[in-house]
């Protein structure tokens, strides 16, 4: 057993008592109906986490107008039509022994659904950064319409049962837009000085408290700072607080930054630190004297249980760790935190999947989140023995989810080690998360009774003779090799020899491919001292700038001065030099000492056929099926398992 004293400790806000520290932050799911009510899926969803036992489970963001909706499914509270629904998801929560609290919510220019329709409503008509298109200017009546709604909407979470209310003050939706002098150059009472523009905040908790009466909590989640050049301070934020805790706030849930601050710091890739926001909540403890919720990168409870201790904060939210692994305070209750799946802070199923609008909810380590309603329990009706081929993310995670639901697995990697292209994916900057849950795949996987065999290359002769009745293929993709003159030379190596250590770094790199693996590749090299130049013959990379890694791998690249060329074709490679065509012309960089090959993989097309010609079910994931990601990988994992 381990107590956390701290993390595990009791707390009473006003009529509210937790019975532990931890808290299961507001988080988008998309999984709502289009409607805006609560689904089954939105139910399975917050079950499957309140089973967990966080003291507190602060709902995802609930529009309380329509003119504030972000996206068509967010959840409804503008309405007593959405009360019943609202019901069922505050019982799932208290059935389970957690407190819970609806977040509202307003997006003001935030909603790329309502900006594309013209209807997107900000103090003022200017430019989201999000979404690049203008809103309009809410009107002095809108704005007392707002108020009233955002009281309208706390007092129906106080009927459907609600423990607390949260108001969303913070991610540069509609308060935040108020708050910020560069969304909020109005010319009335509501903007100006700090004081001013913070004056919708504090009406919103004034009207928030009248509705829900004195004794019922309210919650204000604030961006402490704004993470945006000539956005306001945490010091402009001190010098607020007083004052919203004045008029109404019970809680103060300290996050940050807006979702239009660079590199998606609000859910902050794996550059941040663990636990890294924290210092912000010290910050506001300073100047208030209600407890204070700090967020950010926590994965592992004795670090929220340390941060409490040393009095940053009374509360610690674990957000995208609710998502990869449910379990994980239930897991260090009962001494077993190795146990833990951490999120790797990937961002892929969960915040960059809604903004891109991809779909629902998911996580590129769990494939349970979000498929909570068909996610089998098993064991599977009919117990099959089992091949897998390939010990990488699909691999493995076929190989557990195949496990858990009963069946015989084999599972056989060619390397001596399992993990896949993981074993490469972890070596850049910032990365080491990639290779920890590799191996606490492959720690999962043993210790559910799977057979490893590692140095064993799944030939067809083998599987003749092991006679398993299903066939999983996760051989990862295969390397492309370009057909570029000099691609014998001595000085040429591909990317997985850098990053394996195979092959030593030199002082001037080429490096052949500007896609994730080049990308970071170069990173790599650029961080032991190698100066390198990057070709890749697509306009721009692939990888997006747009998501927070990929902002901050960009950003890294260009601080260490690695050249990009974009548009640009290798045409031969020398001893010393390598000749490229850019714009219609020859071009020789030299010297260079080093030519990296990181073109990317391509399909597998050698083994479905064989098998399916000897009768044995085989089903293709992964890379090997197509290149792509970890969350593809262990998604198609999950389903070959599930449908076995
Ligand atoms: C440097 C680098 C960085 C990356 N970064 C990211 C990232 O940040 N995010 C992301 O989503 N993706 C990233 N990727 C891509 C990601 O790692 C892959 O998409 C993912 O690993 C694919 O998983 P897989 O299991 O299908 O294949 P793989 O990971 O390639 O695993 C296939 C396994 O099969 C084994 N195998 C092959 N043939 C046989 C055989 N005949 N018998 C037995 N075993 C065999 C191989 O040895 C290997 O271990 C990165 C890749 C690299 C190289
Ligand atoms: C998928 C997803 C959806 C989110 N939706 C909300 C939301 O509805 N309201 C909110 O205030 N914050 C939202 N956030 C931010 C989280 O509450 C949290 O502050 C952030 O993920 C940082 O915490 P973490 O590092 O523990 O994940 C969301 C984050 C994610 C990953």
């Amino acid at each position: 057993m381990n107590h956390l004293p701290n993390l595990f400790s009791p707390l009473k806000i006003k009529t509210m008592e937790l019975s532990n520290r931890a808290v299961m932050p507001p988080m988008g799911t998309n999984l709502g109906n289009a409607d805006g009510t609560v689904s089954e899926a939105n139910l399975a969803y917050l079950k499957r986490r309140a089973r967990g036992g966080p003291g507190l489970i602060i709902t995802e963001i609930s529009a309380v107008h329509p003119s504030g909706v972000a996206i068509n499914s967010e959840l409804g509270a503008y309405d007593d039509r959405f009360i019943p629904g609202l019901k069922k998801l505050a019982d799932v929560a208290q059935t389970a022994g957690c407190k819970v609290a609806l977040q509202l919510h307003h997006a003001g220019r935030e909603s790329l659904y309502l900006l594309k329709e013209g209807k997107a409503i900000a103090p003022s008509p200017i430019r989201s950064l999000v979404f690049g298109l203008t809103p309009r200017e809410i009107t002095r009546d809108e704005i007392q319409e707002i108020i009233a709604a955002f009281g309208a909407a706390a007092l129906r979470a106080r009927e459907a049962g609600f423990d607390a209310v949260e108001v969303h003050g913070a991610h540069g939706y509609l308060l935040t837009q108020f708050l910020s002098i560069l969304c909020n150059q109005r010319e009335d009472e509501y903007s100006g000085n700090l004081s001013n523009r913070s004056r919708f905040m504090v009406e919103v908790l004034q009207e928030v408290r009248r509705r829900v009466g004195r004794d019922f909590p309210v919650s204000l989640r604030l961006s402490v700072e704004e993470c945006i050049k000539e956005g306001y301070s945490v010091e402009d934020m001190q010098s607020i607080l007083p004052n919203l805790v004045k008029a109404g706030a019970d809680l103060i849930h300290a996050s940050l930054g807006t979702h239009g601050s660079p590199g998606g710091i609000t859910s902050a890739p794996g550059e941040y630190e663990p636990g890294f926001n924290a210092w912000r909540a010290k910050k506001v403890k300073e100047v208030v004297d209600v407890p204070v919720i700090a967020v950010g990168r926590f994965s592992d409870p004795v670090l929220a249980d340390e941060v409490i201790s040393r009095g940053e904060a009374d509360l610690v939210a674990f957000g995208r760790q609710f998502l990869a692994d449910p379990d994980f305070l239930i897991k260090m209750r009962e001494g077993r935190p190795q146990e833990i799946r951490k999120c790797i802070a990937c961002n892929q199923g969960c915040i960059e999947r809604l903004i891109l609008g991809e779909g629902k909810i998911r996580c590129a380590i769990n494939p349970e989140t979000g498929q909570e309603t068909v996610y089998p329990q098993g064991p599977a009706a009919v117990l099959r023995k089992v091949w897998i081929v390939g010990a990488g993310p699909a691999g493995l995670t076929a190989a557990y989810e195949a496990a858990r639901l009963g069946h015989e697995v084999t599972l056989f990697e060619k390397e001596e080690k399992s993990g896949g292209q993981l074993r490469f994916a972890c070596q850049p900057p910032f990365k080491t998360s990639y290779g920890e849950w590799g191996n606490w795949l492959t720690f999962q996987v043993k210790k559910m009774g799977v057979t490893i065999h590692t140095n064993k290359a799944v030939t067809d002769g083998l599987i003749e003779g092991g006679n398993p009745e299903a066939v999983i293929l996760a051989m990862g993709g295969e390397k492309i090799i370009p057909e570029i003159e000099g691609i014998g030379l001595p000085l040429v190596c591909d990317a997985w020899q850098i990053l394996s250590g195979e092959v030593v770094p030199q002082a001037n790199a080429v490096v052949v491919g500007g896609g994730l693996i080049g990308m970071e590749t170069a990173d790599f090299l650029s961080q032991k001292g190698t100066q390198v130049t990057l070709v890749e013959t697509l306009k721009r990379s692939p990888v997006l700038k747009i998501t927070s890694h990929g902002y901050m791998l960009h950003t890294r690249l260009r601080d260490k001065n690695c050249k990009l060329l974009f548009n640009t074709v290798v045409k031969r490679i020398a001893e010393s030099s390598v000749t490229i065509l850019s714009g219609g012309e020859e071009q020789t960089l030299s010297p260079v000492d080093q030519v990296v090959i990181a073109v990317g993989l391509k399909p597998r097309d050698d083994w479905q056929h064989i098998l399916q010609t000897k009768g044995i079910r085989c089903i293709i994931i992964g890379d090997a099926r197509q290149p792509r990601r970890i969350i593809e990988a262990t998604e198609e994992g999950a389903q070959a398992a599930w449908s076995l």
